[in-house]
């Protein structure tokens, strides 16, 4: 397929299912902070612009995930987007495959390597039905994703089964019982992609049974109030001078469960069935 970048994009493993289909026409139109940059779409001003945006949100990103950690790994990010992650990974010495089922999100993540002058794979591929050989991985990524795709329990058995055994996959999904949630129904304040095909909240225990699968679980609730660049006017203005100082004086400990992401660090279970855990792991 030839696209307005100038790159070539291989679509993998296209298919007839109209839920997907409805999820990838929404994200090719909708790519993730796209509506921050300011700059020339594509430019390496542009890709700086979205990253700023997304580490100044998930600031606790970089303490919870080592990017840095899997220097000459086979690191796969299932529904990269326009590759923010895929290129932490990659700038620490991973070798990185990228996967989206928006060929959109897979020209910006491409024209974002370029720019960056950093190598990795990427394809046009439904998380859902991934073409990789079995226990391939050493790390299987998936932020933001799980929400959106029809069948989330088709994606996390992909993402098992790619993962070699003994490793470990991060994996984020929204909480059902999160202060953005409450905030939204009570305030009426927009959550971003509320208008998606698909967009699903867990509960923490829900979010676990789901990844049943893996020998061990680990879920962080993170993702408490930061002031935004997105929402003006005086809803903007309360939220950021009133409400994320007050919420933020609040004892973590406290409020800990409301995290609006829930990210999961999960272990899959070594060959001969024994636990093995990675010195860098959470
Ligand atoms: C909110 S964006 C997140 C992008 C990136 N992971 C990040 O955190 O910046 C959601 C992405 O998931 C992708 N997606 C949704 N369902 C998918 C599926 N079944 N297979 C692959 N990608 C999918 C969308 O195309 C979109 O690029």
């Amino acid at each position: 397929m030839a696209n307005n970048l100038g790159a070539r994009i291989r679509v993998v493993n296209n298919n007839n299912d109209t839920a997907l289909d409805a999820v990838r026409t929404f994200w090719n139109e909708h790519v993730d902070d796209w509506k921050v940059a300011r700059s020339e779409p594509g430019s390496a001003e542009f890709f700086r612009e979205i990253e700023d945006y997304r580490f100044e949100k998930l600031h606790y990103l970089p303490r919870l995930v080592n990017y840095a950690g899997y220097a000459g790994q086979s690191v796969l990010d299932v529904g990269c987007g326009v590759g923010n992650d895929t290129s932490r990974f990659a700038r620490g010495g991973a070798r990185v495959t990228g996967i989206d089922l928006a060929p959109r999100s897979i020209e910006l993540a491409m024209r974002n390597f370029q720019q960056r002058g950093l190598a990795g794979a990427f394809h046009v591929m439904d998380g859902e039905r991934l073409t990789f050989p079995d226990d391939h991985f050493d790390l299987v990524y998936c932020h933001t994703v799980l929400q959106f795709t029809p069948h989330p329990d088709r994606m996390l058995a992909e993402i098992h089964r790619v993962l070699k055994p003994g490793k470990h996959a991060i994996i984020m999904t929204i909480n059902r019982h999160s202060w953005m949630q409450a905030i939204q129904k009570i305030a009426k304040v927009d959550i971003d992609y509320l208008d998606a095909p698909v967009f699903r909240r867990s509960t923490i225990a829900e979010f676990r049974r789901m990844l049943r699968m893996f020998s061990s679980v680990r879920i962080v609730a993170e993702r408490f109030p930061v002031k935004t660049k997105i929402h003006r006017g005086l809803k903007g203005a309360l939220f950021n001078h009133a409400f994320v100082g007050t919420f933020n004086l609040l004892p973590r400990a406290l409020v800990r469960r409301t995290g609006h992401h829930l990210l999961a660090f999960c272990d899959k279970r070594t060959a001969a069935g024994a636990e093995r855990r990675d010195p860098d792991e959470h």
